[in-house]
């Protein structure tokens, strides 16, 4: 069984949102400029736990918005906070590593500290394949610590079962990836979090081969 399946919402978001921690709202406010940039109209959240920053979506008037998750009862939870408000949602309970979906689907994909627990080429050819030419993917990536481990010590010990599995990714690594899957940096800047732990943040437009 998957660890995400034995971490229940209010135990991720009290580790998430923990002194010392504190990366939720850096999460949401992330995700808010993401959709201010690229009003998007059809949108794929590539591990969107419950929500979390779904509320930026109401009155935009999207056409399609589709979360992704491999934790059902996070999509649950989303769904009963959104259903009414953004009746465009669709949520897919699934494994990103296996999941297929249609070819040339969205105008923005967002993956926020996901590729951390996926096999980071297989899910990057899917991107690429669902983006619509021109299209952004947008990333958040952890980067490593001097001062903290990957999984941050908090009272939560669910958050202990990601130990094993959260891989951090490498940067160059993640970008030559992209580039062979015909998607291209267009932007990229850091920010720093409490203990010495910092996100990366990238901006990539799929490009036609040319
Ligand atoms: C750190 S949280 C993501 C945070 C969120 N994107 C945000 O911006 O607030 C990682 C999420 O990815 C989901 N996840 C992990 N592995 C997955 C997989 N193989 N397929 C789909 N979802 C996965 C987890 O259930 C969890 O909800």
């Amino acid at each position: 069984m998957n660890p995400w399946l034995k971490i229940p919402s209010s135990e991720y978001e009290g580790h998430m949102s923990a002194p010392g921690v504190e990366q939720l709202q850096v999460l949401n406010n992330i995700f808010k400029n993401v959709i201010d940039e690229f009003s998007a109209d059809s949108i794929c959240v590539m591990g969107c736990t419950n929500g979390s920053g779904f509320e930026h979506f109401i009155g935009r008037n999207c056409g399609m918005i589709l979360g992704i998750d491999i934790n059902y009862f996070y999509l649950n939870e989303c769904r009963a906070w959104f259903i009414e408000d953004l009746p465009e949602m669709n949520l897919i309970c699934a494994d990103l590593e296996t999941i297929e979906l249609k070819n040339n689907s969205f105008d923005l994909i967002h993956a926020a500290l996901v590729m951390e627990y996926v096999n980071v080429e297989k899910v990057v050819e899917k991107i690429s394949r669902w983006l619509k030419p021109d299209a952004a993917l947008t990333v958040v990536l952890q980067l490593p610590s001097d001062e903290s481990s990957p999984v941050s010590e908090t009272e939560y010990e669910s958050l202990k079962l990601l130990n094993p599995i959260l891989k951090l990714v490498d940067i160059e690594y993640f970008i030559d990836t992209a580039i062979k899957n015909n998607l291209k940096l267009i932007r990229s800047f850091t920010i720093n979090l409490k203990k010495g732990k910092k996100f990366y943040i990238g901006y990539l437009k799929k490009f036609l081969k040319g």
